[in-house]
């Protein structure tokens, strides 16, 4: 068997959750790798909270790169990549997702002698104003294996002329990752009774989303539609605030409503737990959609399409854009349907799939 040399890298919330099973194989298995860490989250709540809870090992690298235009922050990305992968001689970088981390990850690659993996291929949104979408197509088409989580993601791989040899059906790492940690948050998370919620009594919210709350009037629709359903449904909403939201909020003078509770963005754990026991959860979020979907817990996503439709497909999901009504709509709608639905992404061994396919 060849030895490789890997490099991990990852730069965001989401990645962090969604790499961390490929982490504990690497672990199991004795693989070592480079964990590259670009620094495009550097709260602590985004960041060292996520290392701490799911006790995952320092990155070997951090590029402290932080916030930045686009351009700017995806090249000084870039670069730092590029001198590690040279210098640490890697003949494989895996990604995760669809963030500019993950873009300045797969052109560095493909630039120098070293192979990419992408994980979480094939997903598409059609929207092409969304920076994620360009970021997935980018990587999708420069990567080597293509780490789709359903064959539908593989299916729209191949539409785009994609070779068949380059495309792997795995499943998606965040069920490794519920699975893991489900049980875990139900012992070690005093979320509820911290916020003093009752299981299937509250409405759990996210919205972080450039294309809606960096427009002021995405933004006031969507808090309108959350306040109706609260009233309508009379729960409370607890909404773990993005930073980028909280600025725009700021930056906008909008003020939340009554039935919204704000809070700091929770560790992987709280968080699990309360979308393990919310009535119902409205997001904009990719990683929400997928882990209500396990969850067995109803999702309605305020957004105009989903890169997702899986999630959609089985009925765990509804997508309605961001007009009051019919986020108020959606919701009744997810509430009154059974939850029985069969979730379409893997059963939690994508983690040694991807390291069984690159070894
Ligand atoms: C990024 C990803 C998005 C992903 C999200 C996960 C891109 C283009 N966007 O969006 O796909 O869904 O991460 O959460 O890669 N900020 C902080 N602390 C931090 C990080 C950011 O305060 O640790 C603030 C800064 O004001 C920054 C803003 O949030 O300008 C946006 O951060 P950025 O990393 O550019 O994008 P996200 O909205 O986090
Ligand atoms: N998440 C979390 N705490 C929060 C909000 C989200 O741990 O307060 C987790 C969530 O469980 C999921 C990931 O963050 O695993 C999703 O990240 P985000 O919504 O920021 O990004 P996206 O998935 O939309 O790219």
């Amino acid at each position: 068997m060849t030895e490789h040399k890997f490099a991990i890298v990852l730069g965001t919330r989401p990645e962090i959750v969604k790499l961390a099973p490929i982490l504990r194989v690497c672990d199991e298995r004795c693989i070592s790798y480079s964990l590259i860490h670009t620094g495009q989250h550097y709260s602590d709540e985004l960041d060292s909270v996520f290392f701490e809870r799911l006790n995952l090992p320092k990155p070997d690298y951090h590029l402290d790169i932080g916030s930045d235009s686009h351009g700017k922050q995806t090249s000084k990305m870039l670069t730092g990549i590029e001198d590690i992968v040279q210098t640490e001689n890697v003949d494989i970088v895996l990604v995760q997702g669809d963030t500019n981390t993950v873009l300045a990850g797969a052109i560095a690659t493909s630039k120098l002698d070293a192979k990419l993996g992408h994980i979480e291929a094939g997903l598409r949104s059609f929207n092409r104003d969304m920076p994620e979408e360009i970021n997935r197509i980018v990587t999708d088409h420069v990567g080597d294996f293509l780490f789709a989580p359903t064959e539908e993601s593989a299916t729209l791989l191949r539409n785009e002329g994609i070779d068949e040899s380059r495309i792997y059906v795995t499943g998606n790492t965040i069920v490794d990752a519920v699975q893991a940690n489900r049980e875990i948050a139900i012992e070690k998370s005093a979320v509820l009774k911290e916020h003093n919620l009752t299981p299937g009594e509250f409405i759990l919210m996210t919205a972080h989303r450039a294309e809606n709350v960096d427009d002021p009037d995405r933004l006031a629709s969507i808090l309108s539609g959350i306040d109706r359903v609260a009233r309508e449904l009379d729960y409370p909403v607890i909404y773990p605030i993005h930073p980028r939201t909280q600025n725009r909020l700021n930056e906008f003078n909008l003020t939340v409503p009554d039935t919204t509770r704000l809070v700091d963005p929770l560790d992987f754990l709280d968080f699990l737990r309360l979308e393990d026991t919310a009535s119902l959860v409205i997001t904009d979020s990719g990683g929400v959609q997928e882990e209500t979907c396990i969850l067995q817990t109803p999702c309605v996503t305020v957004r105009d399409s989903t890169e997702r439709p899986e999630t959609v497909s089985v009925g765990a999901n509804v997508v309605v854009g961001t007009d009051p009504e019919d986020i108020v709509n959606g919701a009744i709608e997810q509430l009154h349907k059974s939850t029985d639905w069969e979730a379409p992404f893997g059963d939690g061994t994508a983690a040694e799939q991807i390291l069984d396919i690159l070894l």
